[in-house]
């Protein structure tokens, strides 16, 4: 079994990573933790809430932190996940609260509490993991493991240069990357190969009141979904990662985040010749896309067999 803390956004495909996460038995979620980033801090934390009651994650906490980036101004992806941040899906409206405190102290506490146990796993701007490893750089040894879904190495999404999450708080990023630990990177260059085609959609239909509440309307608001592409679930990649790496190829590599481009701040560097530098990523070159799918939507039917 592996325990995940989760620091997202909710967004469309943060929901369908927690889906997962939720679906999995071989993953416990022990901590939601929320950022600013595709909508603002406020819906990203009451979708968190209220995901966690539909999927049934229990009494897992959802612990709010950062508002907006470190020193940037705010940049959102609503005209992507809409303005609720879930597309045309609608939740039943969280009955239990967030938890008091700062996502930042949640981050550091689990993980004192657990050394070597729990893997962190970020599906947003990097604001919160930066400010915990500013407040307790050990937690880069406690962490399990730290898997991100971010980053590039051949282009970007919100720009030419810079993938959404990374541009949405450069700063952050780079902190992270710096930090100490090998930061697993699952970056649009496998994160676009995990598209809900007809194929997947048809797939999900059959799955109750999970697909029609959540997984349908969410991805179709998402992109046009067609036989040959659609919609990336990008961050369920970084989930799946923590389920099952063998789904990946993986290489070493060396990757800086450039924060003082005038066009390419939220560039991901990403250096594959190490040079005899020790690499601080692991970054995800190809994707088993089939398998993938495979792997997501058995976890699906099983929590859609739990959800009724
Ligand atoms: C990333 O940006 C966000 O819009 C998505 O939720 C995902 O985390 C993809 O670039
Ligand atoms: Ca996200």
């Amino acid at each position: 079994m592996t325990k995940l803390l989760i620091d997202c956004d909710p967004g469309i495909d943060d929901a369908l990573a927690l889906a997962l996460a939720a679906g999995s038995p071989y993953l416990e979620v022990v901590g939601v933790t929320t950022v600013g980033g595709n909508v603002d801090l406020a819906r990203t934390t009451a979708n968190a809430l209220a995901l966690r009651e539909f999927l049934d994650l229990g009494d897992v906490p959802v612990t709010p932190g950062a508002a907006g980036a470190l020193l940037r101004k705010t940049v959102r992806a609503a005209h992507v996940h809409g303005s609720t941040g879930l597309g045309d899906a609608v939740l039943p409206p969280p009955t239990r609260p967030a938890c008091e405190g700062h996502a930042v102290d949640f981050i550091v506490n689990t993980l004192r509490a657990s050394p070597g146990e729990i893997t962190l796993v970020a599906t947003g701007p990097l604001t919160n993991i930066a400010l915990a490893v500013r407040r307790e750089p050990r937690i880069v040894e406690w962490a399990r493991d730290f898997v991100i879904m971010g980053g590039s190495y051949t282009r970007g999404n919100h720009n030419p240069a810079a993938e959404f999450n990374m541009l949405a708080d450069p700063e952050a990023a780079s902190i992270v990357f710096d930090a100490g630990w090998t930061v697993k990177m699952l970056g649009l260059d496998v994160t676009l190969k995990a598209l809900v085609t007809t194929e997947v959609l048809d797939r999900m239909r059959p799955l109750g009141r999970l697909a029609d509440v959540l997984l349908v309307p969410a991805a179709s608001a998402y992109g046009m979904v067609t036989a040959e592409g659609g919609p990336a679930i990008h961050d369920a990649c970084a989930v799946a990662y923590a389920l099952d790496p063998s789904l990946f190829t993986c290489v070493p590599a060396v990757v800086r985040v450039e924060t003082a481009g005038l066009y390419t701040s939220g560039m991901t560097v990403t250096d594959f010749k190490l040079h005899d530098r020790p690499a601080n990523a692991l970054v995800a070159t190809s994707l088993e896309a089939g398998r993938f799918w495979d792997v997501v939507l058995e976890a699906y039917g099983r929590l859609a067999r739990r959800l009724g």
